[in-house]
This record gives structure tokens, sequence and C-alpha cells, in this order.
């Protein structure tokens, strides 16, 4: 593509020219967005950028493990994992009060990105994400979750708190855009075509309280039903697919005995923006076959819903 191959050389041009030869430190989520700034921004200063990779516990299967083979293996960038499992949990423990927990997920990634950040030393830039829509979004979007969605997901505040300017190379591309120069830049087709995955991760997948069980229970399921949609080649139809824990166990029977285990729900959305969605048109066979796998591989789970929710009424996540 032409037109990313000129914008690539433009932006690196305009990096280099906005940062010199000072630090600059990224937020790495994995994520589309922070992933292509990161690729860009260090094909543009290589060693002076340092990615944070904040490790909450509430990732899916294989995923840090992805993100660091990713980025610091294949990309050699300075990469610090941040494995800060017990802070975040112990944190979150009894609380069940959605917006109570991403305030305190929120939080406690400022702390920990400011803890490794300062420990950087001499950075002068934070390095974001932003896309265009997030630049209007933030200025326009009043109530709703939004507005805490964004705030986390680009560190807000953080830059001033630490006296640190931005580097926003993607705030004028949208999301096709961004994936386009994402190609251009070799990122892998599975990580650009990689559904969105909310900063408070599985946290908000998990209606009530949050146990390292349920996580592990959660995870196992997610990694199930999306494996089935990836082998029926829907993943790239769907805009986002994921599971959600439910905080109710019901009584199911198994061989000879009876189960009393919890129930999850799959969520798969159609979108554009994410603003509104529809739930996806599986057909039974897919569903039933999910839901047989789900309970058979699954320890902890013995009954599967699907939820045919739009947005709105609905949200795409459960909180
Ligand atoms: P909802 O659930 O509001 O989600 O329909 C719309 C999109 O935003 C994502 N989302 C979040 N992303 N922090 C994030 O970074 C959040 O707190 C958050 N809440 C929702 C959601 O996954 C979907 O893509």
């Amino acid at each position: 593509d032409w037109t990313m191959g000129a914008y690539r050389e433009q932006a690196i041009e305009a990096i280099r020219a906005q940062v010199g030869d000072n630090q600059v430190i990224c937020g790495l989520s994995g994520g589309v967005d922070s992933s292509v700034a990161a690729v860009l921004i260090h094909e543009a200063i290589g060693d002076q950028l340092t990615c944070v990779f904040v490790d909450h516990g509430l990732l899916r299967q294989g995923e840090s493990e992805e993100v660091v083979t990713m980025f610091r293996d294949n990309y050699n960038m300075k990469l610090i994992h941040a494995e800060e499992q017990d802070l975040f949990l112990g944190a979150l423990e009894g609380i069940s009060d959605p917006e109570v927990k991403r305030k305190t997920i929120g939080k406690l990634f400022i702390d920990v990105f400011q803890k490794h950040a300062t420990a950087i030393g001499d950075a002068k830039f934070l390095a974001q994400g932003t896309l265009y829509p997030d630049v209007i979004e933030s200025v326009s979007f009043s109530g709703g979750p939004s507005v805490t969605i964004k705030s986390h997901h680009n560190v807000g505040g953080l830059p001033e708190k630490m006296g640190l300017s931005l580097v926003e190379p993607l705030r004028e591309l949208f999301k096709d855009e961004v994936r386009a120069l994402g190609r251009e830049l070799g990122l892998p087709a599975s990580f650009i075509g990689r559904h969105p995955f909310p900063g408070p991760g599985l946290a908000i997948r998990c209606p009530g309280k949050i146990t390292r069980a349920k996580l592990d229970i959660l995870r196992k399921a997610d990694a199930v039903y999306i494996d089935q949609i990836r082998k029926h080649g829907l993943y790239d139809d769907i805009w986002q697919a994921f599971v959600a824990i439910l905080p109710v166990r019901t009584v199911g029977v198994m061989g000879d005995g009876r189960t009393y285990d919890y129930a999850c729900a799959l969520r798969a959305v159609t979108s554009v923006d994410g603003m509104t969605a529809d739930y996806y048109p599986f057909t039974h066979e897919f569903l039933g076959e999910t839901a047989t796998r789900i309970i058979n591989e699954v320890e902890g789970i013995n009954r599967v819903t699907y939820d045919i929710t739009s947005k709105p009424p609905g949200t795409i996540e459960w909180e």
C-alpha cells in the first residue's frame, strides 16, 4: 500500500524530529493500536524507546507470553514485563461494583506504569496509540463508561503529572488505517486482526466478586470458544467475541453424578466502531458444539448460554 508506505516514512521523520535524542516510554497492551504505535516508534528511534507491559492478572490464556515473545524476541524492543498480578487481584478482592473495579484497576495501572517509567530515569516523552476517533470521542462523549475507558486506556492525567510530553503518531488515523500501517510495518496478520480487548480485561467479564479460581475457569472457557470460532473460519467476521463467567452456579448431570458449577455466557458481536453492535447469528449447530466442548473441556462450568442482546440497549461487555 503506497499511501501507508508514505505515511510511515513521514511519521518516522516526525517522531525523530519531535523526540531528538530523548528517551520515550510507551504503555504496551498487546492491542492493535499500542502495538502499531510501538513498532513505528521503535523503527524511528530504536533503543530510545522502552515499552511497559502491565500484566494485571486479568489477561487471556497465553496472552502475556505472546506479547513478550513478539516484542522482546521478534522486534528486539526494550520491554518491561511488569508482573503485578498479586497487586491487582489483591486490590480487587471482594469488589463487585463494575465502576469500582474499573477505578481500582485504572489507578493501580497508573501507579505501576509510573513506577517503571520513573525507573527508566530520564524519559521526556510518553507514547500512546491514540486514534482519531479517540480524539473526537474524549471530547464529545459524555456519560457512560466510555469516559473511564479513555482515561484508563490512554493513561489519562499521567503525562502532566510526570511532566512528560505526548508522542501520538496514530492521531490522524482510523482503525482500518492503523491496521494497514501495521501490515506495512510487518506485524503478523494474527496480531493486526485481533479483536479489541478492554483495559480492565477479564475483570469486567466476571460479574460479581473476582477470584483466581473463577478467572482460571473463564480463561479456559474463553480459549475453547475462540478456538471454535477460528476453526469455523468466523474470527474475522466478528468484531469481538468472549466468554463471561456468571456469578451463579446451577445444577447439572454428568455421567451418573450431579454437578453444581458455574454458568457462562458466550458473547459475539458485529460492529463498525464499538458504539453500536449486533449479536452474531451463529448457527445452532455451532452453538451446540461449542457448548458441548466447553462443558466437557472446562472443569467448573456446566451450563452455557448465548447472549443475543444488541447494543443498544446492551453494552458489548457485561460490565
Ligand atoms: P461496551 O461494553 O461499552 O464496549 O459496549 C465498547 C468497546 O469498548 C471496550 N471497553 C473498554 N475498553 N477500557 C477499555 O480499554 C474499558 O473500561 C472498557 N469498557 C469497554 C469493549 O471491549 C468494546 O470493545
